[in-house]
């Protein structure tokens, strides 16, 4: 299709108009249903939180945005933390307990965002109390934990949402669209990338003057991982330790494998290598500081992943290469590049006598550049921003309150989130092993 071209051009563009017209209507369907004085109030959707760190707080604050969401209770293993939740919540009740807040029967849903190594045993938890559960990226602190996070949601049957909040980002329908609906061509290739360089983007987050063992509950924190004496860098840099964190593809690739796996309509690659050190940040830091990966995918593409945190050059968060287009992808805004076609014989016929060259041009009908006579299209960009200007993370637990009023399955799924989180899981199995490791569909194993 050629961008000059004012029919197809009208086509390659259209889906915009299109699709912001239908997300208006279904905005106005919606305001038009809450603003329906005869319809009674819904029951409110009453929260509790697990964990309310830098994560927690976010989604403390996302939830209490939303119209018939009550905040009620929170448990940390930090006083400082919870202090700062009554301090932004007064009406907030808060514990260091977590099971204390399962077992109210005025909490019908909680949010999950603690450490990595706390997620299945705290989801767990929660579905035996009867409750609904929000819970953090990435899923699972290893691959072996993915069959009983399924079974456990199948069996849990609440609301479950993970908490990869691009899936819910204002682009992220209509990218889909875009690419299922052909408009990149055959895509073949993905780049995803998420860097930062700063003490704070290499996770050496502070710790608080009034952290010691009074304040902190250190067995609380460790919980299922393996024990060990008081460690406050441990306890507030956890992202660090392999313990409780899987480092860079648990904790950024995987908002790049959630997009990828999203808009290009697949779950599960076959293969992955990844390459890793701890290159610049090497404080007493377990797990790399710059990562790159290649995952590849049986419906035929590649995604190539890279993370550093020495150099915080801006850049896409994803782009997708197609034989018609290119998408640069970051969630809420994106750009669309028509890729131009330049076909031309002057490098392959340069050795070619200039009678032979003449009669080539004249069989092929190409003009004096040597290309076809309807001339090469012209690279444009368009770029789209979301229809709205809602933060993704209130977008994405939104969806999860509606999946919890009206029985149905949010977005982000346990499947879902889980072969999200796989990708990095075998990123770090390659790492070690140093070689390609493959996932086996049927066997649902990493083979290293
Ligand atoms: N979706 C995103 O963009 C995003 C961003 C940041 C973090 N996260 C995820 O959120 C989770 C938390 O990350 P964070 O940055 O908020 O870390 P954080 O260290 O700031 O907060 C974690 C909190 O969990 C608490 N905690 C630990 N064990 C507990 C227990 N047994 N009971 C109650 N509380 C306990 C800690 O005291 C701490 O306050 C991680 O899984 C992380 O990957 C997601």
């Amino acid at each position: 299709m050629r961008v000059n071209d004012p029919v197809s051009r009208r086509r390659f563009l259209g889906s915009s108009p299109l699709l912001a017209a239908a997300a208006a209507t279904a905005a106005r369907t919606a305001k038009a249903q809450i603003n329906d004085a005869s319809a009674p109030p819904p029951k409110p959707v009453r929260l509790g939180f697990i964990g309310v760190g830098i994560r927690g707080h976010l989604l403390m604050e996302a939830a209490a945005g939303l119209s018939g969401v009550e905040l009620v209770a929170a448990a940390d293993c930090y006083r400082g933390h919870l202090d700062r939740a009554r301090e932004l919540f007064p009406g907030v009740a808060v514990t260091g307990a977590y099971g204390e807040v399962l077992s109210r029967a005025d909490v019908d849903a909680v949010v999950i965002a603690t450490p990595d190594h706390w997620h299945l045993k705290m989801l767990k938890d929660a579905l035996g109390a009867g409750k609904h559960v929000y819970v953090e990226k990435p899923l699972s602190h290893s691959w072996e934990e993915g069959e009983e996070f399924i079974a456990a949601a199948e069996r849990g049957g609440k609301a479950i949402q993970v908490g990869s909040q691009y899936m819910s980002a204002g682009c992220a329908q209509q990218a889909a669209a875009l690419i299922k609906g052909g408009r990149l061509g055959q895509v073949t290739l993905v780049e995803g990338r998420m860097h930062r360089n700063s003490a704070t983007g290499a996770w050496y987050y502070p710790i608080p003057p009034d952290a010691s063992p009074e304040t902190v509950d250190w067995k609380g924190f460790l919980g299922p991982a393996p024990k060990r004496p008081f460690d406050l860098a441990r306890f507030f840099q956890w992202r660090l330790f392999w313990d409780y964190s899987g480092g860079l593809p648990t904790d950024l690739f995987v908002h790049m494998v959630t997009a990828t796996h999203q808009l290009m309509g697949v779950q599960e690659p076959d293969s992955v290598v990844a390459f890793g050190d701890v290159y610049h940040w090497k404080n007493y830091r377990e797990v790399p500081d710059q990562m790159t990966a290649l995952a590849r995918y049986p419906e035929g593409f590649v995604l190539k992943l890279t993370s550093t945190a020495a150099n915080a050059h801006p850049g896409p968060l994803l782009t997708f290469y197609g034989t018609e287009g290119t998408l640069e992808y970051d969630g809420n805004a994106m750009k669309l590049f028509h890729e131009p076609r330049s076909e031309s014989f002057v490098y392959s016929t340069r050795s070619w006598p200039s009678a032979t060259v003449a009669r080539f041009r004249e069989l092929m009908d190409l003009d004096e550049t040597l290309s076809p006579v309807d001339g090469p299209t012209v690279a444009e960009a368009i770029e789209y921003r979301s229809p709205h200007d809602e933060d993704a993370t209130r977008a994405h637990v939104r969806n999860w309150i509606q999946a919890i009023r009206s029985g149905g399955r949010p977005i982000e799924d346990v499947p879902f989130g889980f072969h999200a989180a796989l990708v990095g899981h075998m990123c770090n199995v390659s790492y070690r092993a140093g070689k390609t490791v493959r996932w086996d569909r049927n066997a649902r194993r990493v083979e290293a």
